[in-house]
């Protein structure tokens, strides 16, 4: 089984990366890190609780846990939604928190790290730190809205958002309808 990291920061669609976790520990071991604003702003956007089943979920304050190790193995990792703050960590080299340490370590062991930035407009600051992290392998892959896939309501649309993710991570899915099939 591969290992996984779904790490979740502060930005608007945090439910987003809370579903996305529940779909990849159905066929991974799945490691979750949710900084402590993205449980605020899940809180005051959908006024829910984390619940996330099956995966191995860590305190974002504890840099002393495995995932904080490259020796721990972890595979491929994605961070989303990643708010811009912990964008800028990640492009400053910062390791203050198990999930900026956690994508430390991605980078450092040139493993495959995935980044859903989702801010509205982007500024050059993060323009500029994310085409520098692309240009260090890192998949920039922000949650952008797509209508060829037989969208109905919001619920397609936030699955069409997490297939993609989950297509960037090679994870097999069939939660949204891709181009071309019936
Ligand atoms: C309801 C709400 C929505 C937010 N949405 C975003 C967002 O979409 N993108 C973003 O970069 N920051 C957003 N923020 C601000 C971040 O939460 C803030 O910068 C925080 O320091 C991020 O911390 P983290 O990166 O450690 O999770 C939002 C804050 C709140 C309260």
């Amino acid at each position: 089984m591969r290992k996984i990291l779904v790490g979740i920061s502060g930005a608007s669609g945090v439910n987003l990366g809370v579903k996305l976790a529940n779909e990849v520990a159905k066929t991974n071991e799945c490691h979750v890190v949710v900084s402590k604003n993205a449980k605020l702003v899940l809180e005051k956007e959908q006024k829910l609780n984390l619940s996330i089943k099956n995966a191995k979920i860590y305190d974002d304050s504890d840099i002393s846990a495995s995932l904080a190790s490259g020796s721990f193995g972890i595979d491929s990792s994605i961070i989303a939604p990643c708010s811009i703050n912990t964008l800028a960590k990640i492009h400053a080299g910062f390791s203050d928190t198990l999930l900026t340490r956690a994508a430390a370590v991605a980078l450092k062991e040139r493993r495959k790290l995935i980044i859903g930035v989702r801010e509205m407009p982007f500024s050059t600051i993060a323009l500029e730190q994310m085409a520098k992290l692309s240009s260090l392998g890192v998949v920039i892959a922000p949650p952008i809205l797509g209508y060829y896939a037989d969208i109905k309501n919001l619920e397609d649309m936030e699955n069409f958002i997490i297939g993609k993710w989950l297509d960037a991570l090679g994870i097999e899915n069939q939660i949204y309808k891709r181009w071309g099939e019936e």
